[in-house]
């Protein structure tokens, strides 16, 4: 059986005079999946959003709802429902008649607008509040409401563009339980945008990360943490070490590098068609990385890639201790260390020489080097992040 795609997206290209909003952007969403668009403000997400919507035409390329192209066709006659990031209730009708307000407007029989409307606000939890008016409810009420809007049109792709983002952190969390909860009892696909890296990795199937209007990978949550095949994506997901490197030998799996500041990485390939010579970024993941004070050094002596570093900073966070090290006077590395016992705190600081290390599958290389930051950059930012 080939794949059915609810949406396909095919060189689509979006210009806003001289601006290039979307470039050339190829995604396939398969039918009942939870779709994420995940990227920093401005990089895209709600032009995407608006021309699968039919809000918007691509100035390029094709949009394919259930496989079949979609140019010219009206938002109305699309099979899909938006919920917008302000809810855009109508403040003078109460819940019920903000949910039935678009199926009256469709003439649909009575008897089946309230059936679909009680079904709807039951699958939301608000058929108890069905007469109060937008403005007597809480934001995360309003937010249900919203949801109950669209899902009452049976649309078979919900696009939300950050429905979550005038939360606070608590409801937030309640939220996006019940969202994925209802994504996968309705069976929707749901596109879902967010500039929220945790949301986009707990919630969705896959996702798409975006950076100025392109696509900078698509992939499963894991994949995209484990393997970012850029330097943006490895930042922006989650915090990396990452040191641009020279390949130095390569045998089978197995790759020899050295930064550009002389450190010499034993690393897994990871797939990846590298020879002698290239040029890879080396990514290594601040909880990937081992500390240990210098006298306690056998306890890491099975990772193949053990160095001397000196504590820059160390801040505990309760579940974690977080350091900035500086390896071998070379380059500066976030680390986490997961407090395991129960009041166990090693008594470390600053200036304390300590070990660090990692096994070689533990790191993954990024190959399109262009693409990205400079290092500096980056570890400017983590230290930042860390103080
Ligand atoms: N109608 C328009 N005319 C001109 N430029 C536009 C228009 N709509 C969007 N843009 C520009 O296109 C870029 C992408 O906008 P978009 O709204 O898709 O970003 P976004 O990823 O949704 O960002 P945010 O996270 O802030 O909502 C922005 O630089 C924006 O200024
Ligand atoms: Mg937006």
């Amino acid at each position: 059986m080939t794949d059915v795609y609810d949406i396909e997206l095919e060189h689509v290209t979006k210009q806003f005079g001289d601006f290039v909003a979307v470039k050339d952007m190829n995604l396939t969403i398969k039918k009942g999946e939870f779709f994420s668009l995940l990227g920093p403000s401005g990089c895209g997400k709600t032009t995407t959003l608006r021309m699968v919507a039919g809000f918007e035409q691509p100035s390029e390329g094709e949009i394919y709802l259930s496989n079949a192209p979609v140019a010219g066709v009206p938002p109305y006659k699309r099979n899909v429902n938006t919920v917008f990031q302000n809810y855009a209730l109508f403040p003078h009708l109460s819940v019920w008649e903000n949910v039935a307000f678009g199926l009256k407007r469709k003439k649909v029989e009575k008897n089946e607008i309230k059936q679909r409307v009680g079904e709807a606000l039951e699958m939301v939890e608000m058929l108890p509040m069905k007469e109060r008016k937008p403005s007597q409810l809480s934001g995360g009420q309003q937010q249900r409401v919203a949801l109950a809007r669209a899902l009452v049109n049976r649309p078979t792709v919900l696009l939300l563009d950050e429905p979550l983002g005038a939360l606070d952190a608590k409801l937030r969390k309640a939220m996006q339980l019940e969202l994925k909860k209802l994504q996968s009892d309705v069976g929707i696909t749901f596109i879902y945008v967010t500039h929220d890296q945790e949301e986009a990795l707990t919630m969705s199937d896959r996702l798409a990360v975006m950076s100025q209007g392109l696509v900078e990978q698509v992939g499963l949550p894991a994949d995209i943490y484990e393997n970012p095949e850029s330097a943006f994506v490895a930042n922006f997901i989650g915090v990396s070490n990452i040191y641009m490197a020279d390949v130095v030998s390569r045998s089978g799996d197995d790759a020899v590098c050295k930064t550009d500041k002389g450190l010499g990485v034993k690393c897994h390939v990871r797939g990846h068609e590298i020879v002698a010579g290239d040029k890879v970024g080396v990514v290594i993941r601040p909880e990937k990385l081992s500390i240990v004070p210098v006298e306690n050094a056998a306890e890491i002596a099975d990772r193949q890639n053990i160095y001397e570093a000196t504590i820059k900073a160390v801040v505990y966070i309760g579940s974690v201790t977080q350091f900035i090290v500086d390896i071998e006077g070379k380059h500066l590395a976030q680390v986490l260390l997961q407090n395991l016992f129960h009041n166990d705190r090693q008594e470390w600081h600053q200036e304390q020489k300590v070990k660090v290390g990692f096994w070689d599958d533990s790191s993954s290389l990024i190959t399109d080097v262009e693409r990205g930051m400079a290092e500096k950059d980056l570890m400017g930012e983590v230290v930042k992040r860390a103080q």
